[in-house]
């Protein structure tokens, strides 16, 4: 891909809006899409088994956009990495960190626009959050072992997911566990077909449960909606597949 759609401030502006804005900033009615809301937050709450974490959990965050699944994490976990490929989200999220609150342009319609002042819970403690720009296919070698991993709407946005796919069961600890969300939104411009899990032989989970189950039971797999606002009136709803697995 010539530019990565990622580095743009559309697109920034939208993951704030997405990731940071509340219920009735981002979708004001009182009908429909209503259960797509707080994804990254959900992603959290419905992901982990809080049960099976251990005192002082480590947690990475892959493809953690402008943060707010990182932050989310820092209310159970003692240290949490978010990495993200896009510097511009990873500069958004640090301004989140170093100052608890970011603005975003929210678009309502044309040209119209509102300025959100968006902001980090107060309660989170933000010293517990690390963010890196980097690449979830090729992880440092240095970065250690994690309690928890996620990889939240990721898998599809890769040129190589079985290369992330493969290095999974060398990030989690025995016992550890691992949250991916996908809506298998299988593009060529970012996964040449032929990497697209499962391809044509199979589905796409299938694809994923065989390359994980060597190393990891699978525990539980749901619906996750989500929403992402383009403008007043036009919404991205999105059904994305969620997993969450154990490390042998
Ligand atoms: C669809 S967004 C999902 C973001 C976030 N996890 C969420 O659920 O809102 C995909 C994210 O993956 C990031 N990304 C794409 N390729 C990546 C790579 N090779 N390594 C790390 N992050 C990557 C993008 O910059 C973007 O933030």
């Amino acid at each position: 891909m010539s530019k990565n759609p990622y580095e743009s401030d559309e697109l920034l502006q939208q993951y704030l809006i997405f990731h940071y804005a509340n219920a009735e900033e981002q979708f004001p009615y009182a009908f429909g899409a209503v259960d797509a809301l707080g994804f990254p937050q959900r992603c959290v709450s419905e992901g982990l088994d809080a049960a099976l974490l251990p005192d002082a959990p480590r947690a990475l965050d892959l493809g953690c956009s402008v943060g707010r699944s990182t932050f989310e994490l820092a209310r159970k976990c003692r240290e949490v990495i978010g990495i993200d490929y896009s510097q511009a989200f990873i500069d958004a999220a640090n301004r989140m960190k170093t100052q608890g609150l970011h603005p975003a342009w929210r678009l309502d319609e044309g040209s119209a626009t509102t300025l959100l002042d968006l902001k980090v819970d107060a309660a989170i403690d933000p010293n517990r959050v690390h963010f890196e720009q980097g690449d979830a296919q090729h992880i440092r070698e240095d970065i250690g072992q994690f309690d928890v991993v996620i990889a939240c709407n990721l898998i599809c946005r890769l040129p190589e997911p079985m290369r992330l796919l493969q290095r999974l069961s060398r990030l989690l600890k025995p016992g550890g566990q691992l949250l991916i969300t996908t809506p298998f939104s299988w593009l060529e411009a970012y996964t040449p077909s032929e990497n697209w899990l499962g391809d044509g032989a199979e589905d796409s989970f299938a694809g994923l449960r065989s390359a994980l189950e060597p190393s990891f039971e699978l525990q539980k797999q749901w619906d996750m909606p989500f929403l992402i606002r383009e403008h007043a009136r036009k919404f991205q709803y999105s059904i994305a597949q969620a997993s969450r697995w154990v490390r042998n």
